[in-house]
């Protein structure tokens, strides 16, 4: 009887001890941005998820620009939730990782070079067209009739730069004119010469780890590689990041990020593009390990 309860009385010291380091983890507080025409409630399973396993994190998911005005240009979105992700990193200075869904991750992607002063530490960016896209799945809903090959008529124009698609719309057959019209995806890129260059790359170099995720079954993002910075080359062919100029070049940081195996990317199959932020077992295995 007297060593059961000492043995009893043993495993609630060890349980207790358990609980007390779990309690002692603090984890950075997360920022997570929703994609485009749909809002933070699209973001809730990670944000639960990261609660129930992360227990204690403080979860930012931004709400504004959500529905239609996630449409306004790339730039105003950009600057507005910039400042929020400022305001939320003042208040943890220990850093603050940071999180975005398809169009959501490319406008978090920009704004750590917009504010190269962020104190965010790893970033994920979930199926987002960081190299661009040229496809219309998606656009179908509001453009039934856009096709690929003329959907540069609309984008490639002042009209077109006012919105977010528009400004990363990517055409391989009109390099010319995304040069000339593209206000926002050339420039962030580094592929224009900006006074702004260096900040563009320091935004990105700082992180600790930058983690991108896509796979060959998302059907929105096309290419789905441009995910992971590939794209179509003028023949559509796709260049996967290794062999494009902006990692040659180390435009924005990729490359120096990659050599010090910095730059993590999960290429993950039998994942639709509207499945991401909504299937735990992608939440688990991809995303949670880098939100300590
Ligand atoms: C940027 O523009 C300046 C002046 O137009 C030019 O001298 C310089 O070579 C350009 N730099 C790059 C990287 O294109
Ligand atoms: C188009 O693709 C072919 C075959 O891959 C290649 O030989 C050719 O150089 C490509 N052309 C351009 C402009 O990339
Ligand atoms: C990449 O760098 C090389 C060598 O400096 C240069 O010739 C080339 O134009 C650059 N490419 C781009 C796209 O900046
Ligand atoms: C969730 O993702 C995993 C891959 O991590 C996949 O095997 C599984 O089929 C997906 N589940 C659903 C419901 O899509």
């Amino acid at each position: 009887m007297k060593t059961r309860w000492s043995i009893n009385w043993f495993f609630i010291f060890i349980a207790s001890l358990c609980i007390n380091s779990n309690q002692a983890k603090n984890y950075h507080a997360v920022v997570l941005i929703h994609g485009v025409l749909t809002g933070s409630t699209s973001m809730d399973l990670i944000s639960n998820r990261i609660q129930e396993m992360h227990p204690g994190t403080q979860v930012y998911n931004i709400v504004r620009y959500a529905g239609w005005s996630s449409l306004e240009p790339m730039w105003r979105q950009v600057e507005e939730l910039g400042q929020d992700i400022l305001a939320i990193g003042a208040a943890f200075p220990e850093g603050i990782n940071l999180l975005g869904y398809s169009q959501g991750g490319l406008i978090a992607r920009a704004i750590l070079q917009r504010f190269p002063e962020h104190n965010v530490r790893n970033f994920i960016s979930l199926s987002s067209p960081q190299a661009g896209q040229y496809g219309t799945q998606f656009l179908h809903l509001f453009f039934p009739d856009l096709a690929c090959e003329t959907a540069y008529e609309l984008f490639y124009s002042s009209i077109g730069q006012h919105t977010s698609v528009g400004n990363y719309w990517n055409d391989p057959h009109h390099q010319k004119l995304y040069y000339k019209y593209s206000k926002f995806l050339p420039y962030v890129n580094n592929e224009m010469n900006s006074t702004r260059a260096k900040a563009y790359k320091d935004g990105l170099t700082k992180l600790r780890k930058m983690v991108l995720i896509g796979g060959p079954d998302d059907g929105v993002i096309t290419p789905w590689q441009s995910s992971q910075f590939g794209y179509y080359n003028s023949n559509e062919t796709v260049v996967d990041l290794y062999d494009r100029p902006i990692y040659h070049n180390d435009t924005i940081g990729l490359k120096t990020l990659d050599k010090q195996r910095r730059l993590e990317m999960y290429t993950v199959s039998g994942i639709a593009h509207f499945q991401w932020h909504t299937n735990v077992s992608i939440v688990d295995k991809y995303i949670l390990p880098y939100l300590d």
